[in-house]
């Protein structure tokens, strides 16, 4: 049997023993569904594992912390749940979700409720070249309703959030407002003695508030108060009271939530919708540590261009067209070149570009007048911005930018890492790699490939900025280190790299190749990717090869560099579907994992993290 039929083999009887849900999912049903993903702390997903409807659980953070946020459609006087999974003493009915589809950058649920479908759109904008907007925490929630019996219905749509959005600790007393302009806005925190500045309780921030909002046009309603009061009040009455709840109390206790409800009249075949507007704001978000051990706060982007919460969400409101129009040329975008590839590729690349994003803030900081600094701004990620990686990185930003301002700024340091490089990279001591879970180990082949493309990216950073002689030297270096390292790192056998110099039954993914590709250099022979590409043939599991023989899992983002630097289309192909199959498997209910076993599909705990990010690596090559 080849390689293929082996792989597709396998996969039909494991999703055989899978449920299906009734509904269809586009393009693939994900372990979860990214809804409200902007920032690290606006993270909410639908939790799916082998399906579950939009009302069939209430969305979590990223973490799987529950966050309450539920939804209802009251059509001629009958209230249909379409969102999160309360609980009342007034009887409801359940829409029934008809389909699922995922873009880059937007989750789109179609429910029937009655005589009317439901169309709800989370809109989570990714606009990278665009800092004030790429920088606003808030995602869209659009609720459209259209009549699918040629009759004209009485419509009225619902939603709320509860207190969990603004803290780890259920039991710590949460303050909320509601405030009534274009908008109406509800504010919630923690209440202000709790708050703890750059604090988390699990993973969540202790500062800053959660806001909710509606446009304040047509017969909008609002209503603070306990979960059942509001939502029984909205089922029965299919408006809300327009009363505040002030009694501040812990989020657990009867449990306050903030709810907006709009009467939508009359609604035929066309569809009426209308936006919801969810964030978290927090000041300052970065403390930065600057030189002498000093530290200084930096504020979101934002700030330098809007004053207030009430501006943010008012200016978020006036972009909401335009973000659309942006939105759905993106996301075409990526699926398209992604289909370049293939439709496995698509699917894995369209559910990545939130979560990495989402990792990600863009801050600024004040000059000494106390004004915003647009020379200051810096982008930070969540998790994995640790120290390795750089010269690549440097030359591959330059490379695309074509601004040489960076690496001009910068070459002192740059050449100083060099000479580490010089010294540590063709025999690397006893260390952790990026893979440090993996432990430590000496004579890492793979770690060697990395650091001396470090060198011959320098090699080129010194030829763009006018210092040849340098490049020549760097050149030659990184080039006589090749040689050594293939009389290292290749198996007696010839047959494949080792993951350790001498260790010759051992060998891993060699996906460091992959800036040898994105920088254009040609440095390694295509003697070694051809190799590396014959070797992984007889070892592709359903789920994908093994990241190194020290274990039996893998990590997605590898599997795609190595996808990337394969020399065969079939190979190349094969690694791409064993991740779609990974995410689309029913293994998980948690954002993307990137960790898991190439045999079973069995997640480890690496969830929602921006190494997503890496899964793009052949739309970067393109
Ligand atoms: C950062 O902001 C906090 C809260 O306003 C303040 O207490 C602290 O002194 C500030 N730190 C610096 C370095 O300015
Ligand atoms: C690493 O490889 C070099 C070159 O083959 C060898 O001299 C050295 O002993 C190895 N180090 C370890 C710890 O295996
Ligand atoms: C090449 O670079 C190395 C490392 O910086 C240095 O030691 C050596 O002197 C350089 N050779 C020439 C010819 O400049």
């Amino acid at each position: 049997m080849n390689l293929l039929a082996c792989v597709s083999g396998a996969l039909l009887l494991f999703q055989s023993a899978l449920a299906a849900p009734s509904w269809s999912a586009t393009p693939i049903l994900p372990g979860s569904i990214p809804l409200a993903v902007r920032t690290p702390y606006l993270s909410a997903w639908l939790p799916q594992g082998s399906g579950r409807a939009l009302n069939e659980a209430w969305p979590q953070f990223w973490t799987g912390a529950t966050l309450g946020w539920a939804g209802f459609v009251n059509v001629d006087g009958v209230s249909y749940n379409f969102m999160g999974t309360p609980t009342l003493s007034t009887p409801f009915q359940k829409a029934v979700q008809k389909s699922f589809e995922y873009t880059a950058t937007q989750s789109i649920f179609v429910l029937s409720a009655g005589a009317v479908d439901v169309t709800v759109t989370f809109l989570s904008p990714v606009e990278p070249e665009n800092l004030l907007v790429q920088s606003i925490p808030f995602s869209y929630m659009t609720v459209s309703v259209a009549s699918t019996d040629n009759k004209v219905h009485d419509v009225s749509i619902y939603s709320d959030i509860s207190a969990e959005w603004v803290s780890g600790d259920n039991n710590l007393i949460a303050n909320w407002g509601t405030y009534k302009t274009d908008q109406i806005v509800h504010q919630i925190e923690i209440s202000v003695p709790q708050q703890q500045l750059f604090s988390e309780v699990n993973d969540r921030i202790q500062h800053g508030s959660a806001y909710y909002a509606i446009k304040n046009h047509g017969d909008v309603t609002f209503q603070t108060g306990a979960d059942h009061d509001v939502r029984n009040q909205f089922v029965q009455k299919g408006r809300l009271a327009n009363t505040r709840d002030t009694n501040f109390r812990a989020i657990n206790d009867n449990w306050p939530v903030f709810a907006l409800s709009k009467h939508l009249g009359k609604v035929g075949k066309l569809p009426v919708p209308t936006t919801f507007a969810i964030g978290h704001i927090r000041d300052p978000i970065i403390e930065y540590i600057v030189a002498g051990g000093k530290s200084e706060n930096r504020s979101s982007y934002f700030w330098s261009k809007l004053h207030s919460p009430a501006e943010v969400i008012d200016h978020f409101f006036d972009l909401y067209p335009r973000s659309a129009i942006v939105a759905n040329k993106f996301d075409a975008k990526i699926k398209a070149d992604s289909l370049k590839i293939s439709a496995d590729y698509a699917a894995i690349t369209t559910l990545s570009v939130r979560q990495a994003f989402g990792a990600t803030e863009i801050s600024i900081r004040k000059d000494s007048h106390g004004n915003y600094d647009p020379s200051s701004t810096l982008v930070f990620m969540k998790e994995i911005s640790s120290d390795g990686n750089i010269l690549i990185m440097a030359l591959s930003y330059t490379q695309k930018s074509k601004d040489l301002s960076f690496i001009k700024k910068n070459f002192q340091y740059l050449d100083q890492w060099t000479q580490f490089l010089i010294e540590d990279s063709l025999v690397p001591e006893l260390q952790i790699s990026s893979d440090d879970f993996a432990g430590h180990l000496a004579n890492q082949t793979n770690l060697a490939i990395k650091g001396i493309i470090g060198i011959r990216a320098m090699a080129e950073i010194a030829n763009l900025v006018g210092d040849k002689t340098r490049g020549a030297n760097y050149t030659s270096i990184a080039e006589s280190y090749v040689k050594e390292w293939q009389v290292y790192a290749t198996a007696a056998s010839g047959q494949h790299l080792t993951l350790a110099y001498g260790q010759d039954d051992s060998w891993g993914l060699s996906y460091n190749l992959f800036g040898d590709k994105l920088l254009g250099l040609n440095l390694f022979p295509q003697s070694v990717y051809k190799m590396q590409n014959d070797w992984y043939k007889a070892f592709i599991k359903p789920f994908g090869i093994i990241l190194d023989t020290r274990n039996t899992w893998t990590k997605s983002d590898w599997t795609i560099f190595t996808a990337a630097i394969a020399t065969e289309p079939a190979v190349r192909d094969s690694l791409i579907s064993a991740v779609a199959n990974f995410i689309g498997g029913g293994h998980t209910d948690a954002p993307f994992p990137d960790l898991y076993e190439t045999g079973d599909g069995r997640p480890y705990g690496f969830r929602a993290r921006p190494v997503a990010g890496g899964h793009l690596a052949l739309l970067a090559l393109m």
